[in-house]
């Protein structure tokens, strides 16, 4: 969680500071005001990348050299980053140079829910994948070993298909490859049965048109049904020399909870679809705080849209009982002060 921040040159903030509290800050501002501007800058710190774009330099105010965010996070521990357009990117984490990313990751889980978040059913496997794997990373040690050894040798693997290499020393890689992806394929399994015990009760309390609805597990291996790993590969290795990388695996994936049946897609409003994501990233982000025994963070950009008074009320007061430090961003909002939430006024990229 964190605890101080400030924000120096990035899109309209100039130079911002605030102190969040660890239950909910709502920020509040007319359009174009720095709101998602704000989110922008906590999640470049936590993940050292923006969700707006993928040129860093879009993201420094017009005229400057350079952004600047630093903050404290839990225990007093200052974190800087700095992106120049000459210098490129630095982050520092205690007052020593950042070695991964992953390292500031640990320290700062983090997730956001965009306005648009309802289009998460329509994204596609990947996104998902990368949903449920930040929650394992936060949760379950032993799947970051078994995911950074298994796309190593899924690149060894498909560097040997495309150059061509003799079938026996691509099948080399095969052992290992369905140890670590048997590993993943359980963890990930058993991950998703926990999210979705929790999230059937949360969603029930978002959204309690659907009270009585019941949520099952689908989860495609990412080969074909009714086989193993090991069938897999060695079925399909004249396809993948054809192809010249592995098709099948847990590289591709692919989860989601149908309820009473059906597919969300199907079934839900764009609002439902919106509590379905929203739900799904307050469960993760709530079992990550239980592992790490820090809160951790949860952007969620533009509350009200595509969501009525009533279902943002029920977010909200969802929000205050989650053990999680959370940013919620409105052009106006109307709800109850407690002492579990700290409004911050945005004008013009500076706080009122
Ligand atoms: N590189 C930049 N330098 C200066 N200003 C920028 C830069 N990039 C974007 N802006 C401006 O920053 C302002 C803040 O945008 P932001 O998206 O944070 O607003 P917002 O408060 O989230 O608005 P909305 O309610 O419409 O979502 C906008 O006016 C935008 O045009
Ligand atoms: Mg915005």
């Amino acid at each position: 969680m964190i605890t101080q921040l400030t924000v120096s040159n990035l899109r309209n903030i100039s130079d911002l500071s605030l102190q969040p509290i660890s239950g909910i800050n709502l920020i509040l501002g007319e359009n174009g005001s720095g709101k998602t501007s704000l989110l922008e800058a906590i999640h470049l710190l936590a993940m050292g990348r923006s969700f707006r774009t993928r040129t860093l330099k879009n993201a420094i105010q017009f005229e400057q050299q350079q952004l600047q965010i630093t903050a404290k996070i839990s225990g007093d521990i200052p974190v800087g980053l700095q992106y120049d357009k000459n210098k490129g990117l630095k982050i520092r984490l205690n007052r020593a140079p950042l070695k991964r990313l992953s390292e500031l990751a640990m320290q700062l889980p983090l997730q956001f829910v965009p306005a648009n978040c309802h289009q998460f059913f329509e994204k596609g496997p990947r996104y998902r994948r990368q949903l449920l794997d930040w929650g394992l990373f936060h949760v379950e040690p032993s799947f970051n070993f078994h995911w950074q050894a298994y796309k190593k040798i899924i690149q060894q693997r498909n560097a040997a298909l495309r150059q061509h290499k003799p079938t026996s020393e691509i099948q080399l890689w095969d052992a290992h490859l369905v140890s670590h992806g048997d590993a993943i394929t359980a963890l990930r399994k058993q991950q998703l049965k926990k999210v979705l015990d929790q999230f059937s009760v949360l969603f029930a309390r978002l959204c309690p048109e659907f009270s009585g609805a019941e949520f099952t597990l689908k989860y495609r291996n990412g080969w074909l049904k009714g086989s193993t790993l090991d069938l897999a590969l060695s079925g399909s290795i004249t396809r993948d020399q054809q192809l010249g990388y592995t098709r099948s695996g847990s590289h591709a994936a692919d989860w989601s909870f149908k309820i009473n049946d059906a597919d969300p897609i199907e079934m839900f409003s764009r609002g439902q679809q919106k509590l379905f994501f929203l739900a799904l990233c307050m469960v993760q982000a709530s079992m990550a705080e239980h592992s790490n025994h820090d809160r951790s963070i949860l952007l969620l950009d533009d509350i009200s849209s595509e969501l009525d008074q009533k279902h943002q009320q029920n977010v909200m007061q969802e929000l205050t009982l989650l053990p999680v430090q959370t940013f919620v961003t409105a052009t106006d909002f109307e709800f109850n002060n407690s002492e579990k939430m700290k409004m911050f006024h945005v004008e013009r990229g500076q706080i009122r």
